[in-house]
């Protein structure tokens, strides 16, 4: 990898991990690069926990082969299993892992979509859901010590924060006192905040917000027997 050869890039980890990408033709020119001399990992549209993520894990052998996968997790937790395992098919284009000064760099080029069930869409220019772990081990099959989520916006610019409201949600049926002195209740729904509820009754009114991690659409269902 060189200086400025990826058009974007997005920092994670608090700055252990940083994903640069370039999107052309089709196809997604991507490395990772991760303060671990072990395997470095980005998994695309997770499912549940870590279930139903498309995973590329990369690290640089003990005798400095580049081992880079194209694979996919199966359970909530693990495993991993590369996609040829599960009878899919390899679609990695190109690959490579390097590493210097105690820094992982995994270049992997793959095509957006691909007829793979075990690989994830690459939107061309929008915000997919992503997963990532670092291991200080060379070996997949240990668990890794960061590990974290966040958004990827593939057309570049600064993925949603990962939770705009900073402050502790309310407990259940604590009212919180808001502007106005209106009663404004808080509920976080998703695992890390991803999706949050806001809402107050007042004069016989229902007023509800929606605050998600996404630049792209939101939605939430009322429970169907009460409509
Ligand atoms: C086979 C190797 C792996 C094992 C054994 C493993 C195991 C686990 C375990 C036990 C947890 C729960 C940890 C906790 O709640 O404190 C977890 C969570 C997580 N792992 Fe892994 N993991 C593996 C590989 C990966 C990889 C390759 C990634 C990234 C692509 C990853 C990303 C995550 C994330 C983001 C979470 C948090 C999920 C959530 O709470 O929603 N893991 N993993």
């Amino acid at each position: 990898m060189t200086v400025g050869e990826y058009e974007h890039n997005l920092t994670l980890s608090e700055g252990e991990l940083e994903l640069y990408w370039t999107i052309v033709n089709g196809t997604a020119r991507i490395a990772l690069r991760g303060h671990t001399t072990g395997w470095i990992s980005l998994g695309i549209s997770p499912v549940r926990y870590m279930n139903g993520s498309d995973m590329l894990v990369g690290y640089v052998t003990g005798s400095g082969g580049a081992f880079v996968i194209d694979a996919y997790c199966t359970g909530d937790y693990g495993p991993h299993p590369a996609d040829l395992d599960l009878h899919g098919t390899d679609d990695l284009l190109d690959r490579n892992a390097t590493e210097v000064g105690g820094w992982t760099t995994v270049e992997l080029v793959r095509n957006l979509t691909t007829a793979d069930p075990y690989d994830k869409p690459i939107p061309e220019a929008g915000v997919v859901a992503v997963l990532w772990g670092i291991s200080p081990s060379d070996d997949i099959v240990t668990q890794h010590t960061r590990y974290g989520k966040s958004s990827w916006n593939t057309s570049g610019g600064t993925a949603p924060p990962r939770r705009r409201h900073r402050r502790r949600p309310t407990a259940a049926g604590r009212p919180r006192r808001h502007r106005g002195r209106q009663r404004v209740r808080v509920q976080r729904l998703l695992r890390g905040g991803d999706l949050q509820l806001h809402w107050k009754v007042k004069e016989g009114k229902f007023h509800l917000a929606v605050v998600a991690r996404t630049t792209g659409w939101v939605s939430i269902g009322l429970e169907p027997s009460q409509r």
